[in-house]
């Protein structure tokens, strides 16, 4: 069985606190229970993490793309929170890492400040999930499971 790999960025860990009003009332460890369920469902184990800093989040995506190279991992959904529009390193370890990834925002960012309108995760993802609320974390794991059964 493959392993779907959730990573989530700065401040996702005050989910449920956080501007309930943007991202709802689910807390990280909801979304960990949503994510274990979309998982099962489509026959994915998964790796569920949440780093406020930016090399952690860089190491693990190097990690996954010797995971996904070695035939263990299908693939990563990450919310990068902040990081989406500030990380060129975050870019570059997702391209170097040549790692399968699906980019995450619990809010609608294309309808928020401007500074949220550019990404630097997007040129490096295969996808782009955008305010579907939580519920997103499930469908890029549908996403990622079809993705994976398509190769
Ligand atoms: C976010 C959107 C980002 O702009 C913000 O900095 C976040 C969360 C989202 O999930 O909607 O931290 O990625």
């Amino acid at each position: 069985m493959k392993t779907a790999l959730v990573l989530n960025g700065p401040n996702l860990n005050l989910l449920g606190t956080r501007e309930p009003a943007v991202y709802g009332s689910a807390t990280l460890a909801d979304v960990e229970q949503l994510c274990l369920r979309a998982c099962a469902a489509h026959g994915l184990a998964l790796d569920f993490r949440q780093s406020n800093h930016e090399g952690e989040l860089i190491d693990w995506l190097h990690q996954a793309g010797r995971a996904e190279a070695a035939g263990s991992l299908a693939g990563v959904v990450l919310n990068a929170g902040a990081y989406t529009h500030t990380s060129v390193a975050l870019h570059d370890a997702i391209k170097g890492a040549g790692v399968t990834l699906i980019e995450l925002h619990i809010s609608n960012v294309h309808a928020r400040e401007a500074f949220r309108h550019h990404s630097y995760i997007s040129p490096a993802a295969k996808a782009v999930m955008a305010g579907f609320g939580v519920a997103g974390y499930g469908l890029a794991i549908a996403g990622l499971a079809q993705i994976d059964s398509a190769r």
